[in-house]
């Protein structure tokens, strides 16, 4: 029985994919697998070999070639610019955005299967795509919602952790505690601790990823619900898929904050490897530090201002924007608001990127959904006329590599139409989705046998030497 229905959607899918195969040259085609199509772990041992055989080739046939050079400026300004990370699940492209094993956003919106039709991308659909590299049916996203519930359960002491801090620390340390509570149930660490050959470190790595990212809502929730709602915990509803149930613990059950729920986790999941998150999980990870640890690691990145946390001070300087001058503001009262803010010493947030030279394609989606279901909303009024105000300022200063919206710049108002307007919580839900990204990344990471991450540093002393005899 289980063979027929693999094989139905096996041909289903291949011809799905087939028909894409014109427009969309970079996704890896399906190929015949000797196990269930509906099993993802099966999946992954399949391939595995495959990619570490792609490796071994690379570094033997093409060691040598240098990838540019490395300046003085490279150095002192945070490595920018430098290529020194593998990092298989997606890809930023400094123009066009991020693409998630080859696909843009608006073809994930396409393609990846939704709740609905027309729906938005449900992001069990996208881990199985960053896993894989394959765009996988409904079906194998409905047994992979179920297998993550099945791995959700988070023990108790993990809530005991939490509630050690004070209720007024920051979400974010109380998510990054209810990471670290939840180690102790590593089965990496358990597994090394017995000896494990190294061929074997991805499996245990992905039990941890898996069950990482399956009890993260409920972690998260809790923190959301004690902080917020005087600890009122809303049982999750197993009915529902993975960014809807997170929703529904949240307190949100209304079916369009749902699918921007599922919006929301896909596209904040992954940027390629360089950003602060998801390089720290990499660092730490290849110590053979377990996903847990790794990824309460990103997260402390994630919390940093001019990371996740911009999103959090997104909505706060808008609202206090909207306490100074009305909702009703005029653009040249805009303009004195964003000149006030740089004279101050502040960076304007949810604009810049590190990577990124024009507008991010996670803010257009946003935007998107904004004209769909809220275009009405005061505050998604004043985010538009910001995009307008905004970049010309930024360029005016002559030193802002991009002048343009990033993701954080939309995500705040989204939430607060919504309800959920506690800005200081809004990096946890960023957190959340961060997991799909970087745990698929730590599964490869082991799968390839990647080292120890260890680059070279230099003193100043010793910079201004090799550039004298140099010169
Ligand atoms: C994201 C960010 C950290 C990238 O930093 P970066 O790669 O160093 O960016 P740049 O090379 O363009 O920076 C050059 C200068 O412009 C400034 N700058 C960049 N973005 C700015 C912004 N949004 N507002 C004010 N100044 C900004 C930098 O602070 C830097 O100033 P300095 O030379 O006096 O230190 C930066 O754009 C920023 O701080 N943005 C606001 C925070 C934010 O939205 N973060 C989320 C990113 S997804």
């Amino acid at each position: 029985m289980v063979f027929f229905r693999s094989v139905a959607a096996l041909s289903k899918l291949r011809s799905r994919l087939a028909h894409q195969s014109t427009s969309l040259g970079s996704i890896r085609w399906l190929q015949v697998q000797s196990t269930s199509d509906l099993d993802l772990h099966a999946q992954l041992k399949d391939m595995i070999p495959e990619q570490q055989e792609c490796l071994k080739k690379l570094k033997a046939e093409h060691g040598k070639v240098q990838l540019g050079n490395i300046t003085v400026d490279m150095v002192i300004s945070g490595m920018r610019g430098m290529t020194g990370l593998l990092w298989e699940t997606s890809l930023l492209d400094p123009d066009e955005g991020i693409r998630f094993r080859g696909l843009s956003i608006p073809e994930c919106q396409k393609l990846l299967p939704a709740a609905s039709p027309g729906g938005e991308p449900l992001p069990e659909g996208l881990l199985w795509l960053l896993l894989t590299g394959k765009v996988p049916n409904k079906e194998q996203v409905d047994g992979l919602s179920a297998e993550l519930q099945s791995r959700a359960k988070v023990p108790e002491h993990v809530f005991r952790a939490i509630d050690a801090l004070p209720v007024t620390a920051h979400p974010m340390t109380q998510f990054a505690s209810g990471v670290m509570a939840l180690q102790v149930e590593s089965e990496f660490q358990k597994a090394y601790e017995k000896g494990m050959p190294k061929t074997k470190f991805w499996e245990p790595t992905y039990e941890d990823s898996m069950n990482l990212i399956a009890r993260l809502p409920t972690v998260a929730s809790y923190v959301y619900r004690r902080i917020y709602k005087d600890v009122q915990i809303i049982p999750a509803d197993s009915s529902l898929d993975y960014a809807a149930n997170f929703s529904h613990m949240l307190g949100f059950d209304d079916p369009k904050m749902l699918e921007l729920m599922r919006l929301y986790v896909t596209i904040h999941s992954d940027h390629e490897g360089g950003n602060v998150s998801a390089h720290t999980a990499h660092l730490v990870g290849s110590a053979l530090s377990d996903p847990y640890l790794s990824f309460a690691a990103a997260l402390n990145g994630l919390a940093g201002p001019l990371h996740g946390l911009a999103n959090q001070e997104v909505l706060l300087w808008i609202e206090s924007l909207v306490k100074e001058c009305g909702e009703d503001i005029t653009t040249d009262q805009l303009k004195d608001y964003v000149w006030k803010t740089l004279k101050s010493g502040k960076v304007v947030p949810g604009y810049g990127h590190g990577v990124l030279r024009k507008t991010d394609p996670r803010y257009t989606c946003q935007r998107e959904f904004a004209l769909k279901h809220l275009p009405d909303d005061p505050f998604f009024k004043l985010v538009s006329k910001l995009y307008e105000v905004v970049p010309p300022i930024l360029t005016e200063l002559g030193k802002v590599k991009n002048p343009w919206p990033n993701v954080d710049a939309h995500s705040g108002v989204l939430l607060k139409h919504f309800g959920l307007s506690e800005a200081r919580y809004f990096t946890v839900l960023f957190g959340v989705s961060r997991s799909i990204g970087i745990g698929s990344q730590l599964i490869w990471d082991r799968a390839l046998g990647l080292p120890l991450e260890r680059p070279k540093s230099v003193t100043m002393d010793s910079l201004r030497t090799y550039c004298t005899k140099a010169a």
